[in-house]
């Protein structure tokens, strides 16, 4: 008689089987694999209330190495990047320097909009500007710009080696080239470029490719390849720092017709909004996020329907749901990913105040399965507080992880370090929906005239309330280093999970939770604590090095 998965002991009890018949005997006398399929997972929980920490994946068969898990993944219908990795739309997390380095490694930074618009539109504009092949819009420079303005552009932008054409123009004759060195010590601020640019220029004629053109900048040791047409007027130009950056970051996320970094920023759905987002699209945006703590609202149903039919270029991810009702809605409406989360983040205290919300896994696995009937992409948005998490995840259903509190100690996220009253290195973490954020008092956090605008907590109040309801607090995290190896870490951890697990690629894990062949277990409290580290007088918790 076939055995169910308790009974094993009363098989060995039965006969000693010859072990060259493992297998035949596990496929003979099991009427299913060991652990639980997720419908049991999410069932056996019978307050249907699973969160990360309630489960383990189980592991499978070992036969390749960890190095060779596939982490591509779709953050919306139409866009894939190579790690399933993105950074929170708040401003103690993600501006222009986490967005750049998060795609320069292969994920997504969302940039807040808790300030400007203009604000906003320039770190857009600082991200799409940051690699690239051919630049077709360089900043140009003209023979009477001073010395003192390449100097501004270089602080505002980050980068030197302007090229110098007569009109000061693209399509106008290249005269020379200024480059940060020609600025750096030179003594008179006023002098005109002319006095200090190089005109011993290597050009290349328009028309040459991009590989031909790379091996001409390879060769000539020029910071900068000027590309010419017939007449000698600039077309564009070529930078041996983008040859660097496609070196070092092989995983950088760019869509596949354009050598610039994606960038995804948040707005919310009032009509100002409309204007906002204007700028960033003009800025260069590709996805946008309509950030919102509850998403399936009359506002966001109409907003997704503007975005369509306004930008049908742009990619619109809705939320935040937690359920397949919320989800239907903004599905119908014509959103390209959905954002999956309420109440789980590290500064939020939602659950407690408002009484609404949902444990993530449990929202996680709801939305995505649904979700995926329709080809629509998932962000587990929140909680995520370890590698582990982050599988847990992606095992869920989900696409995509984001994470705030994780990355708010970053080198890269914005404001300072300072030290705790503990003395150690920290940085400013908060919920948008703090008091802080939403009186939008701390300064120095959320772009320069954060002060003007507290656009981003729109998402927890609106205008016409008297009263603030606060739905997050605001602390401090320990400093993380930098992301350039932080993400690699988390990226490493998620591949020898799924090795662990059985599965070459993001895409085999959901196909094997689809099929059941990924397999689960409930975690007790006790087995919580059996699973965390334990009974030892002292231990020191690095995590990678
Ligand atoms: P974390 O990674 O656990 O820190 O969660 C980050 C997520 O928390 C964000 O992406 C938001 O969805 C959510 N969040 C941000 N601010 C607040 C807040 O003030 N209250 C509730 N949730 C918040």
């Amino acid at each position: 008689m076939p055995l169910s998965n308790g009974d094993a002991m009363d098989a060995s009890k039965a006969e000693i089987a010859d072990y060259t018949t493992a297998f035949e005997v596990l496929k003979r006398d099991y009427t299913s694999s060991d652990g639980l399929d997720i419908k049991q997972l999410i069932d056996s929980d019978k307050r249907g209330a699973l969160t990360y920490n309630d489960f383990l994946v189980l592991p499978g068969y070992i036969g390749f190495a960890a190095s060779e898990v596939d982490l591509e993944t779709p953050v919306t219908k139409r866009i894939s990047i190579k790690a399933p990795l993105l950074s929170s739309p708040m401003d103690t997390v993600t501006e222009h320097s986490m967005a750049i380095h998060m795609a320069l490694l292969g994920g997504l930074g969302v940039i807040h909009h808790n300030c400007s618009a203009d604000d906003q539109a320039e770190m857009v504009r600082k991200v799409k500007r940051y690699e690239n092949g051919f630049i077709s819009d360089p900043v140009v420079l003209s023979p009477t710009s001073t010395v003192a303005d390449a100097k501004e552009l270089k602080a505002k932008w980050g980068f030197g080696g302007f090229p110098v054409t007569e009109n000061g123009t693209l399509r106008s004759k290249l005269v020379g080239i200024v480059t940060s060195r020609d600025i750096q010590f030179h003594p008179k601020a006023d002098d005109a470029v002319t006095a200090v640019m190089s005109t011993d220029l290597v050009t290349a004629p328009s028309g040459t490719t991009l590989a031909e053109a790379n091996e001409v900048l390879r060769q000539s040791k020029k910071g900068k390849l000027p590309i010419v047409d017939e007449n000698g007027e600039l077309v564009s130009l070529l930078s041996r720092s983008d040859l660097m950056k496609n070196l070092h970051y092989p995983l950088s996320s760019k869509l596949p017709h354009s050598k610039q970094l994606i960038c995804a920023a948040a707005v919310g759905t009032r009509p100002d909004d409309k204007i906002r987002l204007q700028k960033l699209v003009d800025a260069g945006l590709d996805i946008v996020i309509l950030d919102s703590s509850q998403g399936n609202s009359i506002y966001q149903i109409e907003m997704i329907k503007y975005v369509k039919e306004t930008y049908p270029q742009i990619d619109v991810i809705g939320g935040n749901v937690v359920t397949r009702e919320q989800a239907a809605a903004l599905i119908a409406a014509g959103v390209d990913g959905l954002r999956i989360g309420m109440g789980s983040g590290s500064a939020c205290i939602t659950q407690e105040v408002m009484a609404v919300g949902r444990p993530q896994a449990a929202s996680v696995y709801s939305v995505s399965q649904f979700a995926a009937r329709f080809g629509v992409p998932c962000i587990a948005d929140g909680g995520v507080q370890n590698v582990g998490h982050i599988v847990k995840g992606l095992a869920m259903g989900a696409s995509t992880v984001m994470m705030g509190g994780l990355l708010a100690g970053t080198a890269e996220s914005p404001g300072s370090y300072f030290v705790s009253n503990e003395g150690q290195l920290v940085k400013a973490y908060r919920g948008m929906g703090s008091i802080d954020a939403m009186e939008d008092k701390k300064a120095g956090v959320g772009g320069k005239d954060n002060k003007a605008s507290n656009a981003g907590t729109a998402r927890y109040f609106s205008e016409k309330d008297r009263v603030l309801v606060a739905q997050g607090v605001s602390g401090s995290v320990l400093d993380r280093g930098s992301v350039t190896k932080f993400i690699p870490y988390l990226m490493a951890g998620v591949q020898h999970s799924l090795q662990d697990i059985g599965v070459t690629s993001l895409t085999k894990l959901h196909e094997g939770v689809r099929d059941g062949t990924v397999r689960f277990e409930v975690r007790s409290v006790s087995a919580q604590a059996e699973g965390n580290v334990h009974g030892l007088h002292s231990f020191d918790k690095r995590l990678y090095s």
